[in-house]
């Protein structure tokens, strides 16, 4: 089932041409009126010799109609109906069917086109594999689900344009025939004719474009923007996807939160109907600290506690560690030991030196717990106390907990959150959350080189600025994350308009005046000519709706996805192209080691 119907066509919308009416439209209050009604065949079902019953569907939904049985009309048939709207006969309207009550008596039957049987049903009661689903996209995409889902897609993008247009931004188109961008995803590179031997790059983003946009004194852009990026096809990426890009000028962060919320929100009031809960701000290190994640899922609770302080002077070995943190788990005590054993590998292979489980058990006198687990030998009556208070337990429940170092520790316990919590998940359907404060790098490279967590033009927090050469690892940025249900929905920050400040973090990355100035040589050269202070924010649109439609897997929203292994299974893409283009583009193959003709 969909999630969410469609809003109502617009009146404006009527129907045109060859038809009267829209096959899932037709009412009781309609019967009596003579309709033409246009779209293929789903169904046939003989009545007698002399009559047949045809489910007529068109992108409405389906009406039945009466035609005679001498017709050639077959599964995905292209006609037109023509016939009185009548009521059908008592006792034999069907419920589970808007147009239920009614029927079209055909006068006359036009085969507009005639259809080969389909490589598998439209109705979608057969599963068909995905492969099969992708090479007959055309026929895949008649089914109520992946129509559903791509109008579904058209009313955020409504949505979205609405808010920002009300929000003063300008829509701009960017190249796409571009230049490397810095988002660090491997690109696309498509060679020149004109030019043999030198090659345009997609865009990743429109980032560097934005940004000119504001030195060009644009003050507030968006893009519903098609970004290509040559990473891993996986259920949350695509080669190509689409974003909504936006940028402005003399802003702070939460102009840019105000503005992207505003957007999301609207898409989400258009598509399910109402106000999702209201949008909760969290910086890095809280949702490290609560959820071990800096996506977190809002949608249950099971929140990581620290144990640091009960456990102070533990003298348990495993929990000497900088950070102690559990996990309680509501009614989970009787988790069996083979669960519980797996549940230690997972905590192991997410990079913990070990899992404690204690389940909490009924204790002596009215309303008090007590702990069994096989660590409880090591831990004082006022520890086992502390642990069932800090957790608030009660007996039933199950506490994990995990003791290393900060990050690892809350990441693991987070993740088995997920793993355990899900099902809990339940009313709140769309829970956004603003993750602000991230790091400004992220590990290092071979060299020891801090890495941009983000990009190299992230504004550094004003408070640590002073450490960026002496402890960069610690320095927070003016970088944010808008996460809806677990998923990144979108990133942004606050960009570096000074020249000064934009030299020390090329500095610190490593990155020299030369490689700068090849790379991204364009940017500085404009940030020279009066840049105003800017910030701004993309999120993934294939993300948002395949999360509003109730979809898992991002390719369920777009029209025409690739496969994992990057083809489109229809159009046949990628393929070897003539030898003449190839000559035209001054291309010789070399065939990868192994590969024969
Ligand atoms: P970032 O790289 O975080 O930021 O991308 C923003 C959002 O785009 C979506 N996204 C994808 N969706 C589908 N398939 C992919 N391969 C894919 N890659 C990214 C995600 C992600 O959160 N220029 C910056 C934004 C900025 O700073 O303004 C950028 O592109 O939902």
């Amino acid at each position: 089932m969909v999630p969410h119907p469609l809003p109502a066509r617009p009146e404006t919308a009527r129907p045109r041409g060859l038809r009267t009416d829209y096959c899932g439209e037709l009412r009781a209050a309609d019967a009596g009126r003579t309709v033409s009604v246009c779209g293929w065949v789903a169904r046939r079902r003989e009545h007698g010799e002399h009559l047949a019953f045809i489910d007529l569907r068109d992108h409405t939904g389906i009406v039945q109609c009466v035609v005679d049985g001498a017709h050639e009309l077959r599964s995905e048939f292209v006609v037109r109906i023509t016939g009185p709207l009548r009521l059908r006969p008592e006792g034999t309207a069907n419920e589970a069917l808007p147009t239920g009550e009614v029927e079209i008596g055909a006068e006359d039957v036009e085969v507009l086109n005639p259809a080969e049987p389909p490589p598998f049903g439209v109705d979608g009661r057969v599963d068909t594999e995905e492969p099969v689903r992708l090479r007959y996209r055309y026929v895949d995409l008649r089914s109520e689900r992946m129509q559903h889902n791509l109008r579904i897609r058209a009313v955020v993008n409504a949505a979205i344009r609405r808010s920002m247009e009300r929000q003063g931004l300008v829509e701009v188109e960017t190249p796409l025939l571009w230049t490397p961008t810095p988002e660090g995803a491997r690109e696309f590179a498509i060679p020149s004719r004109l030019q043999p031997g030198s090659f345009y790059v997609l865009p990743q983003s429109p980032q560097i474009a934005k940004q000119l946009l504001m030195v060009s004194g644009f003050d507030r852009y968006y893009q519903i923007a098609r970004c290509m990026r040559d990473e891993d096809v996986r259920a949350d990426r695509q080669f190509e996807f689409t974003q909504l890009d936006l940028e402005a000028s003399f802003v702070r962060q939460e102009d840019i939160w105000e503005i992207a919320t505003d957007s999301v929100l609207e898409a989400t009031r258009d598509v399910a109907g109402e106000d999702p809960p209201a949008v909760v701000r969290m910086t890095w290190d809280e949702a490290l600290d609560r959820y071990g994640t800096d996506k977190p899922d809002l949608r249950f609770g099971m929140e990581l506690v620290r144990l640091e302080e009960v456990l102070a002077s533990t003298s348990f070995n495993a929990f000497k560690a900088a950070a102690i943190r559990a996990i309680r788990v509501p009614a989970q005590a009787d988790l069996g030991r083979g669960r519980l054993d797996s549940l230690t590998d997972r905590a192991k292979s997410l990079g913990a030196a070990g899992l404690v489980w204690l389940r909490v058990v009924a204790g002596e006198g009215a309303g008090a717990a007590a702990i069994e687990s096989p660590v409880a030998k090591f831990l004082s009556p006022e520890e086992q106390a502390g642990i069932l208070k800090a957790t608030e337990s009660e007996p039933g429940d199950l506490v994990l907990a995990v003791a290393g170092e900060r990050k690892t520790t809350c990441r693991v316990l987070g993740q088995l959150r997920l793993d355990l919590g899900q099902p809990e998940i339940s009313a709140k359907p769309y829970r956004y959350l603003w993750v602000t404060d991230f790091p400004l790098f992220e590990g290092v490279d071979e060299e020891g080189n801090p890495l941009a967590a983000h990009h190299p033009f992230t504004m550094p927090h004003p408070d640590d600025m002073d450490r960026l050469e002496s402890d960069p690892l610690s320095v927070r940025s003016q970088s944010y994350d808008l996460v809806l249900n677990g998923w990144e929905l979108g990133s942004g920050s606050i960009r570096i308009h000074r020249a000064d400040i934009q030299r020390r973090i090329f500095a610190v990355l490593g990155i020299s005046e030369q490689e700068a100035e090849s790379r991204f040589g364009f940017l500085l050269g404009a940030f020279r000519y009066g840049a105003p202070p800017h910030g701004g924010f993309a999120y993934g649109i294939d993300r948002l709706v395949a999360i509003l439609a109730g979809e898992e897997n991002i390719r369920e929203v777009i029209a025409f996805p690739k496969t994992q292994s990057g083809t489109d299974l229809m159009a046949s893409s990628p393929r070897p192209i003539p030898e003449r283009q190839l000559a035209e583009l001054g291309i010789r193959i070399v065939r990868p080691a192994g590969l024969t003709d």
